[in-house]
């Protein structure tokens, strides 16, 4: 029953390069595999191959339509729950710094692109008494989060652009946002109303994965254009575990 059949090759027999079944790779598979390596290392670790990687990963991502349907429903449904440690990750850090500021209660919140609000509901399960409002430039994406609001008002939904912000001028405790920022359109007039928004001793904590968000000189020269220093918004490494590792952090206080 469990001899060997006839047509089983007899142990010893075909090619050495065959690389299938456990043998050692071929000639051809093993040059594949060094140059993929070393393109890695040339990409993670060399200023031009950063630079080519970074280029490479926005044009793909600007490839992405994801705004509008099927694009929403796909990100609601497959995307946005690979990204469940950073929400939680986040919700921490902004119960973190609206504790230490002793603003944790009737905190005004706001999450700036919010798409299917799965941070929106991360920081409502942390903070009972906030009010959270999350603002999405796409009605498709906001049917997918309108599902969270709460009928008393203290969770909503709105269509926006963050460039152009529904609030009134130092009216919010803390501005948030993940995986946003990169497809706004004007990133310096949205933080010129980010500052504008913040109440004096309010934070916004806008997070976005390293290879897609904007470096060190791009942020300057956004900042100059917001009407702000250069210094004012702070780039960061982003805390909580491996999937955060792949995030910064820019972080701009509010101003008296
Ligand atoms: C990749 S999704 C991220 C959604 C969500 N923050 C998350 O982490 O899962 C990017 C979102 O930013 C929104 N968006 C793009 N430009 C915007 C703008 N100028 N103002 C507000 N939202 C914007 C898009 O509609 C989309 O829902």
């Amino acid at each position: 029953m469990f001899g060997r059949s006839k047509n089983t090759p007899p142990v010893g027999s075909g090619s050495i390069e065959a690389g299938a079944g456990g043998g050692r790779p071929g000639r051809s598979l093993r040059r594949l595999i060094s140059a993929v390596l070393l393109f890695g290392v040339l990409a993670a670790f060399t200023r031009p191959g950063q630079r080519a990687t970074r280029a490479v990963a926005r044009r793909l991502d600007a490839r992405v339509e994801c705004f509008t349907e099927p694009g929403s429903s796909t990100y609601a449904r497959v995307f946005a729950p690979l990204f469940g440690r950073l929400y939680s990750s986040v919700a921490e850090d902004v119960a973190r710094v609206l504790t230490s500021r002793r603003r944790h209660r009737l905190a005004t919140i706001v999450d700036l692109g919010c798409g299917p609000g799965d941070l929106v509901v991360e920081i409502a399960s942390r903070l009972k008494d906030a009010r959270i409002v999350g603002l999405d430039l796409s009605p498709s994406m906001l049917l997918w989060a309108g599902r969270h609001a709460t009928t008393d008002g203290r969770v909503r939904f709105v269509v926006g652009d963050a460039a152009d912000l529904p609030f009134g001028d130092a009216s919010v405790d803390v501005v948030v946002s993940t995986l946003s920022m990169h497809h706004w359109e004007d990133p310096s007039d949205a933080f010129a109303e980010i500052a504008r928004v913040l109440r004096p001793d309010g934070i916004a904590l806008l997070y976005d994965l390293s290879l897609l968000a904007y470096t060190p000189s791009e942020m300057a020269k956004i900042a100059e254009a917001a009407g702000l220093e250069p210094g004012d918004i702070v780039r960061e490494r982003a805390r909580g575990g491996l999937v955060a590792s792949f995030f910064v952090r820019f972080k701009l206080e509010g101003f008296e």
